[in-house]
């Protein structure tokens, strides 16, 4: 909360000296820097190998993009910082690592709000991606202007089978520093631990937390398999990762670059939902050959539905543009009121 106080009061003079330091720098900048969170092989690679690819291909060769990955330009949240001060030109993270920026986008993390890529695909696609991309270049002065479809984050951890919400009891589990998906964890009964996910491979490894959660595909390219023996099927969330541009930088382009950047990334989104459907079964199929076994949640999940929902959606109606706003949202997907 600290962290997001210092950001707020830094915005309005980082906003300006980021526009000045991206208006001189771009002008002769042929390459933007795209930091990565996750490792070769991950949703955000290809997300970030597409746009590179047609971003490059669009404004005939004159521009480029070089990608760190492995949060080599440093943690998720702190890439939105550098991005919001037009540090660094472009991001690919978790949407669950935006959230403290730009509060709305965690209509995004509410657990089982997004119940397949159908549903996730309507959201960003729609209405409500639009709003948000909005929200976040107000709130954040990032844009958003593209997408990874990740596939649902299933649980892991090095102890044991865990099949019912009772089985959590004594699991030391990491999560994102995001409230929701704390509170998710506190609704099924245990105190989760929030750690930045730079820190999650070596959190694991050394027994400072015995499990997370992260789609099957994110589990593989970070090597999880090494550190992890168990995974529990769940389908709380599925993982979105925004591609984000600095606003400064991105508004000091002329405006057939700032096209090319809105057609990549589009054409990389595109690119992402069929990606998923063609390797998630590969990769599942993989980590089970790897030694990790599988467990399916008991009675289809009910129990840790039933607490997720009751338990924590209504804590964040107002935050998330009250009631009436999620059910325009649930509507929209074809699904009951609350
Ligand atoms: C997280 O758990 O913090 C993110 O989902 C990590 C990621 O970017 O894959």
């Amino acid at each position: 909360m600290l962290f997001k106080q210092r950001f707020i009061k830094s915005m309005s003079f980082a906003l300006c000296a980021g526009a000045i330091a991206a208006a001189s720098s771009m002008a002769h900048a042929a390459t933007f820097r795209v930091a990565v969170g996750d490792g070769a092989g991950s949703a955000q690679h290809a997300l970030g190998l597409k746009f590179a690819e047609e971003f490059k291909a669009k404004t005939n060769g004159k521009h480029d993009t070089k990608m760190f990955l492995n949060g080599q330009l440093g943690d998720e949240q702190a890439t939105i910082n550098d991005a919001s001060m037009g540090l660094l030109d472009f991001s690919i993270l978790a949407i669950n690592n935006v959230t403290p920026f730009s509060p709305t986008v965690g209509v995004l993390t509410l657990p089982y709000m997004m119940q397949s890529l159908e549903d996730a695909v309507a959201l960003t696609q729609g209405d409500v991606g639009k709003e948000l991309t909005e929200n976040t270049i107000r709130d954040a002065g990032v844009r958003i202007v593209g997408w990874t479809y990740t596939g649902f984050r299933v649980l892991t951890n090095s102890k044991k089978p865990v099949e019912t919400l009772a089985d959590l009891e004594g699991l030391k589990i990491r999560v994102p520093q995001n409230e929701i998906m704390i509170d998710t964890y506190r609704a099924w009964g245990i105190n989760p631990t929030p750690m930045a996910w730079s820190e999650t491979f070596t959190g694991l490894q050394l027994g400072v937390v015995d499990g997370q959660d992260n789609p099957y595909l994110t589990v593989s390219a970070m090597k999880f398999d090494e550190v992890q023996k168990y995974i529990t099927d769940i389908r709380y969330l599925f993982s979105i990762e925004p591609l984000i541009v600095s606003e400064a930088v991105f508004q000091s382009q002329p405006a057939d670059v700032q096209q090319a950047i809105l057609e990549a990334g589009q054409t990389a989104t595109e690119h992402s939902a069929k990606w998923l459907v063609e390797q998630e079964d590969k990769i599942k199929a993989e980590l089970t050959a790897k030694g990790m076994e599988i467990t399916k949640p008991a009675n289809g999940e009910k129990e840790w539905m039933e607490k997720a929902v009751n338990q924590v959606w209504p804590k964040y109606y107002d935050q998330l543009g009250g009631k009436d706003k999620l059910n325009t949202i649930l509507k929209s997907l074809g699904r009951d009121t609350i």
